[in-house]
């Protein structure tokens, strides 16, 4: 799908969709809304009176053959209140009308920015909501629909005096978008498609196409470094685990600058181990990989977008598996930092391969740590599916995180991570164990779980499990895997630089 800016009025864009945003409110024709209103000798307006058109947030109508534009359609978008307008919504309207238009067999539109996005930030954010529009998770099913693509949007209206900024803007737009889409991919991938040794080199693919470093662990270097706590989840399969380490570095570091550590759980498939999973919606676990497609993702876009802040990735990869080697509950593993831990449930699997993951991110120099994970069932309790649960010591350093979260229009949320929940993970016979010994809390419990092993390390931990994968589609979004986080990482960099 091409994307360019056009310097035309918009009227004369001889293309098969014209779309424009309509504000719920009184002054909605006060703008351009009012100008293709003139043009069209107040047909708009009609609809507005016979209630078709109220500017509600996503509304869609469409109008054939507007008198006096080029374009062969008209397509309306509500764009809800005026006054509370974020440049999140602006994704979401980009994003709908792409959707609207391409089930309609549209190849072409031009996309109108409204009245005060206009600038690079308008610009890079239809850029994004376009992209993260046109993803599809429908690649194994062999009887296409009748092909419907996109092939160009024009983006129209912005304001070209700003030049190669708003060229930029785009740009940057679609490496982001690009990059979410690419992780967005994997994450959708079966598990018979995706196993650790799969992802890898699919990490390899990419890290060699962006000029990123790469090195992956086999099990064999897996075992000389003594992750232990990842060995044990990994025994019960067939398939052998792999960490995948990614490396970028900025041309001119600076000495003694920050090194941003992102850590992704990549579980390719959890069953729950010998503490199986029931068999309703297990097939989900095949998105259990998700943190570590989230930072595979991050990766691909900071090659391009250069921050002057090194990063390295670390993705623990491997199946939960129950087998005739398969860790039991109560077993007890050493963990690479040396502590004990007691496995008192095997699908608490997660918070065991980051405990290795994080400290070996440490290990090899980060002095800040970002990790992505589907962790836990409870974050969906204490959430649902709209906010990412996040957690972070210091305060601070997630208050800045979540700085960028919001800036970037993902819905995270605070979740507490006080010193009175570490009895929660006290062991009779080992340093801590897996899960909790008292009720509750099952969110705070995986991530100071993980957070044993971060020690004084600035981090934030991203529980994703409920957010990763939407299974309803959206007007703006398909079903299937979201993309979530990948955005607010990446403005959390280029701000860490
Ligand atoms: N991968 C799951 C968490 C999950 C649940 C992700 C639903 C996506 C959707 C994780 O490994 C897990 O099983 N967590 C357990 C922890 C419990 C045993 C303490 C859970 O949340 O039930
Ligand atoms: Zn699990
Ligand atoms: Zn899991």
């Amino acid at each position: 799908m091409q994307i360019q800016l056009d310097a035309q009025p918009y009227s004369t864009i001889a293309t098969d969709a014209l779309v424009v945003c309509a504000f719920e409110d009184d002054s909605r024709f006060e703008g351009v809304l009012g100008e293709v209103d003139q043009r069209m000798k107040g047909a708009l307006k009609k609809l507005v009176e016979s209630g078709e058109l109220s500017g509600k947030s996503l509304e869609t109508v469409l109008i054939h053959f507007p008198e006096g534009l080029a374009a062969q359609r008209l397509l309306v978008v509500g764009a809800g209140k005026k006054a509370k307008f974020v440049a999140a919504d602006l994704r979401k309207i980009a994003g709908t009308a792409l959707r609207y238009l391409k089930s309609r067999g549209v190849k072409k539109f031009a996309f109108l920015a409204p009245e005060g996005e206009r600038g690079t930030a308008g610009a890079q954010s239809v850029t994004e909501g376009l992209l993260w529009a046109d993803y599809e998770a429908d690649k194994y099913r062999t009887e296409k629909k009748p092909v419907r693509e996109i092939d160009s949007v024009a983006l129209a209206g912005f304001d070209m005096s700003l030049g190669d900024a708003l060229k930029t803007a785009v740009e940057e737009g679609r490496v982001i978008g690009e990059s979410a889409n690419f992780a967005r991919d994997l994450i959708n991938e079966p598990s018979n498609r995706l196993t650790p040794r799969m992802l890898a080199s699919r990490a390899e693919a990419m890290a060699k196409d962006v000029g990123l470093g790469i090195e992956v662990l086999d099990e064999r270097k897996i075992a000389e470094l003594k992750m232990g706590a990842l060995i044990g989840v990994a025994q019960g399969s067939h398939e052998p685990p792999r960490v995948i380490v990614l490396r970028y570095k900025p041309e001119n570091p600076k000495a003694g600058a920050p090194v941003l550590g992102l850590v992704g759980k990549s579980v390719t498939f959890d069953t729950g181990g010998i503490s199986l999973k029931p068999a309703d919606n297990m097939e989900d676990m095949k998105y259990d990989m998700g943190g570590g497609a989230t930072m595979l993702g991050v990766m691909r876009a900071l090659a391009f977008l250069k921050p002057s802040v090194p990063v390295i990735a670390v993705l623990p990869a491997t199946e939960n598996m129950p087998g005739g080697r398969a860790q039991k509950p109560g077993d007890v593993q050493v963990a690479m930092s040396g502590k004990t831990i007691e496995v008192i449930n095997t699908d608490a699997e997660g918070r065991l391969i980051l405990a290795d993951a994080v400290f070996y991110a440490r290990k090899l120099g980060a002095t800040h740590l970002i990790d992505a994970a589907t962790l836990t069932g409870a974050v969906r309790a204490a959430l649902g599916n709209v906010h990412v649960g996040a957690f972070g010591t210091p305060r601070e350093f997630l208050d800045d995180f979540l700085v960028s979260a919001k800036a970037q229009g993902e819905k995270m949320w605070p979740l507490p991570i006080d010193d009175e929940y570490e009895q929660f993970i006290k062991s009779d016979i080992a340093d801590i164990r897996n899960t909790g010994t008292g009720k509750g809390a099952g969110a705070t419990i995986g991530a100071w779980f993980i957070k044993e092993f971060v020690d004084d390390t600035p981090w934030v931990h991203l529980d994703i499990a409920a957010t990763c994968w939407i299974h309803d589609g959206k007007p703006w979004i398909a079903k299937g895997p979201s993309g979530v986080a990948i955005r607010s990482i990446i403005d959390f960099a280029r701000k860490l630089s």
